[in-house]
């Protein structure tokens, strides 16, 4: 059979199931028959020696097959079907003894070729039409042909037949091929509509976080608005108490007043500090920390003392073994970190628990909880566990916002601690992960990437006996009048010989009268120059000075640009005890 017909699903198969073998031979006559013109084309060729064209037939060529009973034509429908070869057309007799007659024959034959189509041949009337469509269904795949048949009237029937059954089978395919591409196009708009979800997802996520550091912004703002005049209020709250206190006995009636006043100043630096941490004019210096060493120093010292003070019945296990991890970063971010987590995990329980730290080795290769995709490679994790009461699942999103606190107010209770955490673990391209149960506990693991660069060793720090000076003279720069007067007094008392001046001007012509061992020079001083330009004109006359220079803001540019050319730095506001111990180091320690 002619491939391309094969192919195109032109080649028109019909099979002729007849008990009697004349009958096929009939058909193969009809079916198979030359025309005339394709005769004369053939006798043509032969008297001229021209080439034999391919035969033509009349109208369509047919393909056919022969069956003597219902039950052998079957079996070829099958062979047919199994080979992707369908016949279209079937004739079929309608007496075929001693097998199935031709309805039993159709009947089975539809089972496996439903589409075929079927003509019923038959020399009598056995069965109505009503009796047929009762037995077969009611179908317009039969026709009925009576014998004996008229041959024109076969071929007419072979061929619309099998061009029906062609027409059908391409709308089918048709109809797939539409199918197909509905079914397709389906997948694609899905596929499209979770990529838009995830895609709004995503957004929502990034507009949370704008609104998050827009917050952090607005704090940071407010706080450098005020910072700076709060840090020279709160200097004479925190120092004059010190001052007094140091002459006094502790069962002197003020002594306890006093403290109190102390602490409290104590506490407002720290909120002013926090807000500054946020407002990130303090920019973190970027310095290797043994992350190790700083916790444990941070759990052998006051600040955790006190806040174990105030839980007297929570008990800390740590889990720190002694490898030291080196984190690039803060170290004064970093330990307010740490004291965060842990006066939280301790304010979390309300009689009795314990808050397990621990610190370990942790590499990341994918993804962590609330984040997409994390840089890999080697991170420190410290972890702080708590049995306390537990976060509500609906303040979980909240924890970490500027001023969001479920505490009272007056004990602790800003609503900062988190905010330093977060901004820190950010700052410091760390990662953090939120476990709570409420009534369950909470615990609150902090990822950072560990640092190949070997954590220095610190200057040698003077020890707290030799606080006290020898009549070295300093001279105090600032243009606020109550500083001036703290830190002269100070020194005065420790045994410094001090003076103080209001501008960077005065303290040049002071220092051309009267050279100093030491300059306390204010950072922020209007109008006239500030403590840098102050810095530099004193250096170039005199490259020897020393200074020591006094900020709010830890690590601002100007502040730092002042470290670099050999300037001390000492943060507003400060202790008693810290700034004897910065003059001290800065006279016989640090050189310009
Ligand atoms: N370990 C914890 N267990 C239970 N709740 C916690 C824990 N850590 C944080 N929270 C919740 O998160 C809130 C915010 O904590 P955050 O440290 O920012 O503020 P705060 O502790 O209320 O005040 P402060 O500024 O003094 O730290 C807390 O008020 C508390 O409700
Ligand atoms: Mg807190």
């Amino acid at each position: 059979m002619p491939q391309n017909e094969k192919k195109a699903g032109t080649l028109r198969r019909i099979i002729i199931i007849d008990d009697n073998p004349d009958i096929h031979k009939d058909f193969a006559t009809i079916l198979t028959a030359k025309s005339d013109l394709s005769q004369l084309e053939s006798l043509e060729s032969e008297l001229l020696g021209t080439e034999q064209l391919p035969p033509k037939w009349r109208g369509y060529q047919f393909d056919l097959d022969f069956a003597t009973q219902g039950r052998e034509g079957l079996e070829k429908i099958k062979f047919a079907m199994m080979h992707q070869m369908p016949y279209q057309l079937a004739f079929v007799d309608m007496r075929m003894p001693p097998g199935w007659d031709g309805l039993k024959t159709i009947e089975e034959i539809w089972r496996v070729d439903p589409d075929i189509q079927v003509i019923i041949c038959t020399a009598y009337s056995d069965f109505s039409w009503e009796e047929i469509n009762q037995k077969l269904g009611i179908t317009e795949n039969l026709l009925i042909l009576k014998k004996p048949f008229d041959s024109s009237e076969v071929a007419q029937l072979a061929s619309t037949l099998t061009q029906k059954w062609i027409l059908a089978k391409k709308a089918e395919m048709k109809r797939d091929e539409l199918e197909r591409l509905v079914t397709q196009r389906t997948k694609d708009l899905n596929e499209s509509n979770q990529q838009l979800k995830r895609e709004m997802a995503e957004r929502r996520e990034l507009a949370a976080q704008l609104v998050r550091f827009q917050k952090m912004e607005a704090v940071g703002t407010l706080a450098a608005g005020v910072a700076h005049d709060l840090n020279n209020i709160l200097s004479g709250i925190l120092s004059y108490p010190d001052l007094l206190l140091m002459k006094m006995q502790k069962d002197d009636p003020m002594y306890r007043p006093l403290s109190v006043i102390r602490r409290s100043g104590q506490k407002a630096a720290a909120i002013v500090q926090d807000m500054l941490t946020l407002a990130r004019r303090n920019v973190a210096v970027k310095e290797p920390v043994d992350f190790s060493a700083l916790i444990r120093d941070f759990l052998d010292g006051p600040e955790c003392r006190s806040i174990l003070g105030y839980h007297p019945d929570v008990c800390i296990d740590t889990q720190i073994g002694s490898e030291s991890f080196a984190v690039l970063g803060s170290a004064v971010h970093l330990e307010k970190l740490v004291m965060n987590l842990i006066s939280n995990a301790a304010e979390s329980i309300e009689e009795m628990g314990t808050v397990t730290i621990s610190l370990d080795y942790e590499q990341l290769t994918g993804a962590l909880p609330g984040y997409g995709a994390v840089k890999p490679g080697g991170y420190v994790k410290l972890m702080v566990a708590d049995q306390g009461i537990g976060i509500d699942k609906d303040d979980l999103d909240h924890i970490f916002e500027p001023f969001f606190t479920k505490k009272k107010m007056g004990r602790s209770g800003t609503g900062l601690g988190m905010t330093v955490v977060w901004d820190t673990v950010n700052h410091h391209q760390g990662y953090i992960e939120v476990n709570s149960k409420l009534g369950h506990g909470t615990s609150i693991a902090v990822y950072l990437p560990i640092s190949d660069r070997q954590v220095e060793e610190s200057a040698s720090k003077v020890k707290q006996e030799d606080l006290t000076g020898r009549g070295e003279r300093i001279l105090v720069v600032d243009d606020v009048a109550e500083q001036r007067e703290i830190a002269t007094a100070i020194f005065e008392e420790l045994g410094y010989a001090a003076d103080a001046v209001t501008s960077g001007q005065s303290a040049l012509d002071y220092i051309e009268k009267q050279p100093v061992d030491l300059l306390l020079l204010d950072m922020i001083m209007d109008p006239g120059m500030d403590g840098l330009e102050t810095f530099k004109r004193v250096l170039s006359k005199y490259p020897d000075q020393k200074v020591l220079i006094a900020s709010g803001y830890t690590k601002s540019d100007r502040v730092r640009s002042a470290l670099q050319l050999g300037a001390s730095f000492i943060h507003k506001p400060y202790r008693l005890e810290e700034i004897t111990r910065a003059v001290k180091n800065t006279l016989y320690t640090s050189s310009p």
